[in-house]
């Protein structure tokens, strides 16, 4: 994975207030955090491949697992139902903070440059972190599971191409005709991402794992995503 280079020094994140996020973007903790992550993608690149799950086991997770998410969704509606910290809700809340922030950047001009540099930084911090907490955490637990291996190989993969062209986007300037282009291009990557991951890897997940399994990764994830902010990075990040 390409080092983003062209970043600047950071101050450290918090987790909630956006601005100071927005400095904290401008620095170290997404580089080493894509080191991390060209390691994990390295990993697996040189594992052995366990036996294919047979057509009717993969069919039967992702059965079971819509069943899951359906009971998900239902609990959550539930009066005095508890907010679910689950790693799938955890994850979800992230995507719908993406397309929020993926929206905003579409509907720039050339001419806000300043508005543009700000939601990049952002963008690539937040993103950093949730690829990281999701390549560290979940991706291999559920990798474990012959049914979802595809679709965690594939979401690697994903994350890559939207490193790339983020990369690209640090690269040209802001009022450059070109980065409305890439932003976009950007958007449709990232939006299809979150599309496979809430569709078929979700319901896998659900499917495979207990909800307790789901409830302690989500635990481990909302640690790791806090020390990330406060720009503690996990072993093997640097
Ligand atoms: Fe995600
Ligand atoms: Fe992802």
């Amino acid at each position: 994975m390409a080092k983003r280079a062209s970043r600047k020094q950071s101050t450290k994140p918090t987790r909630t207030a956006r601005q100071t996020a927005r400095k904290a973007s401008k620095g170290p903790v997404a580089r080493r955090k894509t080191a991390a992550r060209a390691t994990a993608t390295r990993r697996t690149r040189t594992e052995p491949k366990p036996k294919e799950p047979s057509k009717l086991a993969t069919a039967g997770a992702a059965v079971k697992g819509a069943v899951a998410t359906a009971v998900a969704a239902v609990a959550k509606r539930m009066p005095g139902a508890k907010p679910d910290m689950d790693a799938i809700t955890l994850l979800e809340t992230d995507h719908r903070r993406f397309e929020d922030l993926l929206k905003e950047g579409e509907e720039t001009t050339d001419r806000a440059v300043k508005v543009r540099t700000e939601l990049l930084e952002t963008i690539t911090t937040e993103l950093g972190i949730h690829e990281l907490i999701e390549e560290r955490i979940l991706y291999p637990a559920l990798k474990e599971h012959p049914e979802a291996r595809d679709i965690v190989l594939e979401g690697f993969q994903e994350h890559h191409v939207a490193d790339l062209i983020l990369k690209e986007l640090h690269e040209v300037a802001k009022d450059d005709e070109q980065w409305g282009a890439k932003f976009k291009v950007l958007k449709e990557n990232i939006e299809h991402h979150i599309e496979e991951e809430e569709g078929p890897m979700f319901r896998t997940a659900r499917g495979v794992m207990s909800r307790e399994q789901l409830q302690e990764l989500g635990a481990q994830m909302a640690r790791m995503k806090r020390d990330a902010e406060a720009g503690r990075l996990p072993k093997g990040s640097t």
